[in-house]
């Protein structure tokens, strides 16, 4: 998918954690044709630098406030711009772009770090039919805002922590097995870091269960134009991670 850019208007710019911020974007027809696991590269500023645009899921669409919702964590300059956006100001939208998750009625989702985003998006947009559980995996209980979020969904929150601070002490997969043996989920998303996807995706196929992950590949045009975001996948085959992705069935990658 190409996307279009869009004008959107800054409602508001938080920050919720140490690093991360969550963004709300009045931006009426992404807001209303966003898939879950798509994302919008955004322009973070007016001037020539950065000179390319900075790829951010959506966290969140709603359709009848027309706004679509970014958690994005700061890392570099650009991000680092983007804490500057106040209410009222206005960011260049490219969206929505790239394959969604292929949602299905039980679902296990799995999100570490910023790749807790894309879990939260499908957590607050379940279809009729549709349930899911997710596993949170942070360094330690600083990072629990990110529990915080999924309060106003229906799925269940387990937590994982480096430290055992919150939840269980170690990566998601420490949990993954009891709760794929005790639930009938039919698919396994996943976001965050490669291992921790590469984790997830190895322990969802011993249990026989499909996997979909997202990778977070370094962008250029994020439109498939520039192959700035070419990755190897399985039998020797290349992918465009911007559009042939960022969401793909984990054997296609992984395996
Ligand atoms: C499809 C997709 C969805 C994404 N969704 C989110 C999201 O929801 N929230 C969020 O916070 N971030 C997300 N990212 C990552 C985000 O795009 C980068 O963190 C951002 O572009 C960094 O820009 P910067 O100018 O602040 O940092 P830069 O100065 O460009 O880089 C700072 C550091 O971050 C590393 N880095 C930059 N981009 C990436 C990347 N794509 N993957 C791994 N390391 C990177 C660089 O190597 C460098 O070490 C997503 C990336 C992709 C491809
Ligand atoms: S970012 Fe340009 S081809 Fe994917």
């Amino acid at each position: 998918m190409s996307g279009y850019v869009e004008m959107g208007k800054v409602i508001r710019n938080v920050q919720i954690g140490s690093d991360v911020w969550l963004i709300d974007v009045y931006a009426l027809k992404q807001a209303a044709e966003a898939k879950v696991g798509q994302f919008c590269n955004v322009r973070v500023t007016n001037n020539s630098a950065p000179l390319l645009r900075r790829p951010i899921s959506y966290a969140g669409f709603d359709a009848e406030k027309g706004t679509i919702t970014l958690l994005y964590r700061v890392v570099g300059a650009g991000t680092e711009l983007m804490t500057h956006l106040v209410a009222g100001d206005t960011l260049d939208c490219l969206g929505p772009l790239g394959e969604p998750f292929q949602t299905t009625p039980n679902m296990l989702l799995v999100g570490g770090g910023v790749g807790i985003a894309p879990m939260l998006c499908i957590a607050s947009h379940l279809q009729e039919g549709e349930a899911a559980q997710v596993i949170l995996g942070f360094r330690n209980e600083s990072e629990t805002f990110w529990a915080d979020l999924f309060k106003d969904t229906s799925v269940k929150v387990h937590i994982t922590t480096d430290d055992g601070s919150v939840g269980t002490q170690g990566f998601p997969t420490a949990i993954m097995p009891a709760l794929l043996q005790e639930n009938d989920f039919t698919s396994v998303m996943t976001c965050g870091p490669t291992p921790m996807m590469k984790g997830v995706a190895t322990v969802a196929q011993e249990h026989g269960v499909p996997c979909q992950v997202s990778l977070e590949e370094r962008m250029g045009c994020g439109t498939g134009g520039c192959l700035g975001c070419s990755c190897d996948g399985a039998n020797n085959k290349r992918y465009k991670v911007c559009t042939d992705g960022p969401v793909f069935p984990a054997e296609e990658v992984f395996f």
